[in-house]
C-alpha cells in the first residue's frame, strides 16, 4: 500500500492565480494540484489534494484521516491564525503535520505571524510558494519509507 498523504488548502485558497498575485503567484490551485500530483507519483505516493472554505468541514477531513491517512500536508489560509478546533483535530488525528504557506507570513501583517497550526506541525514551510508544498510532500514521503 503507497503512504497516502492528505493535502488540505483552507479558505480563499480556491481563489489562487487571481487572488494577490503579487502575494501568491500566478498558479491556480488546479496548477498546484497537478505539481503535488506529478511529485507524488515521482515519489510513489498517494496524494489525496482537496481545498474547503469552511473550517468544519476541514476538521472533519481531518478526523476522517486518522487511520487513513499517513500524513497531513496543511495550509489553512487564515484559519492557521485564529482556529483552535483545526489544531485541536490535528493533534488528534496523531499523525505527522506539515504546515505550508506560501507567502512568508514573517514578513507581512503582525496578525499573521502567529499560527496556531505551528505547535502540532513537526515542520512548516512558508515564502516557497508551491514548492512548499512539494518538499513537505518529499518530507512525508520520506518518512513514511
Ligand atoms: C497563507 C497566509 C495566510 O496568512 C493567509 O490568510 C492565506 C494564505 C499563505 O499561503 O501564504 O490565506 O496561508
Amino acid at each position: 500500500m503507497p503512504a497516502k498523504i492528505l493535502v488540505l488548502n483552507g479558505p480563499n485558497l480556491n481563489m489562487l492565480g487571481t487572488r494577490e498575485p503579487a502575494v501568491y503567484g500566478h498558479e491556480t490551485l488546479a496548477d498546484v494540484h497537478a505539481l503535488i500530483q506529478a511529485r507524488a507519483g515521482e515519489l510513489g505516493v498517494e496524494a489525496d489534494c482537496r481545498q474547503s472554505n469552511g473550517e468544519g468541514e476541514l476538521v472533519t477531513w481531518i478526523q476522517q484521516a486518522r487511520g487513513d491517512a499517513t500524513a497531513i500536508i496543511i495550509n489553512a489560509g487564515a484559519y492557521s491564525h485564529t482556529s483552535i478546533a483545526i489544531p485541536d483535530a490535528l493533534r488528534a488525528a496523531e499523525l505527522p503535520v506539515y504546515e505550508v504557506h506560501l507567502s512568508n507570513i514573517y514578513q507581512r501583517e503582525s496578525f499573521r505571524h502567529h499560527s496556531h497550526i505551528s505547535a502540532v506541525a513537526v515542520a512548516v514551510l512558508c515564502g516557497l510558494g508551491p514548492d512548499g508544498y512539494l518538499y513537505a510532500l518529499t518530507a512525508a514521503a520520506k518518512a513514511a519509507d
